[in-house]
């Protein structure tokens, strides 16, 4: 059977990934895969529990522990926990100030890593992140690293109704040990400050038929 095709999109906050990675997955007819909720649905799952999120023993045995499990509907996977999937509550402002000390936790890392890595269950696959290209599925041929400056950030951010400093978030996600955020090496870097979605998925789409193209025999 042949393996299933992984696209990968990383990036840090308001970089777009979440938009361009859903329409790209819709019109590629690949299921999509946002692993930021897997990590806001372990932070949403701590909070409930009473776990220090700072202590990073606890977050760990809590992940550890956990009663978690994928799940596909929709063209998209998510992580449901005793059988009840969070939504709303992995987006507010408690989950997301939880959310990257939890994702700095090295045992957590492993559980996502072994968790994402999974996915190729459900078929082909959009999945975005901050550690896809480099840590999840490196050796994929199709890594894009979507980007926009921290001005345009603000304001995607601000027009959202989101009062929370992500500076703050990016700053841990890329300062921490455990797979930290950076630009996958071969991947296709793209400012999106001035591109609507459209026209970066517009991009991706060339991109990929680009190196299909190479790598048919001629
Ligand atoms: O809200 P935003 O789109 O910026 O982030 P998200 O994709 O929902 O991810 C929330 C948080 O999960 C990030 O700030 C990281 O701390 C963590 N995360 C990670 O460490 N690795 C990933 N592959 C995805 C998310």
């Amino acid at each position: 059977m042949k393996s299933p095709i992984v696209i990968t999109i990383d990036g840090p906050s308001a970089s777009g990934k979440g938009t361009v990675s859903r329409v790209l997955a819709q019109r590629l007819g690949y299921v999509y895969v946002d692993t930021g909720a897997m990590y806001r649905t372990l932070a949403w799952h701590c909070l409930n529990k009473g776990v220090d999120v700072q202590d990073e023993k606890k977050v760990a045995s809590a992940c550890r522990h956990w009663k978690a499990r994928l799940e596909c509907a929709e063209g998209q996977v998510f992580l449901s926990v005793a059988g009840y999937r969070p939504e709303k509550e992995i987006r507010e402002s408690a989950a997301s100030g939880a959310v990257p000390f939890v994702a700095r936790v090295p045992a957590v890392r492993k559980w996502m890593k072994k968790t994402q890595q999974d996915c190729v269950q459900f078929g082909n696959l959009v999945m975005e992140g901050r550690d896809i290209g480099t840590n999840i599925f490196p050796d994929t041929d199709f890594k894009f690293f979507l980007d926009a400056s921290p001005e345009v950030r603000a304001k995607r951010r601000h027009a959202q109704g989101v009062a929370e400093d992500v500076h703050q978030r990016d700053k841990i996600d890329s300062q921490r040990a455990a797979a930290p955020l950076m630009r996958p090496l071969g991947s296709l870097v793209i400012d999106n400050s001035h591109q609507t979605p459209e026209e970066t998925v517009a991009a991706i789409l060339q991109k990929i038929d680009e190196i299909r193209a190479a790598r048919r025999p001629s």
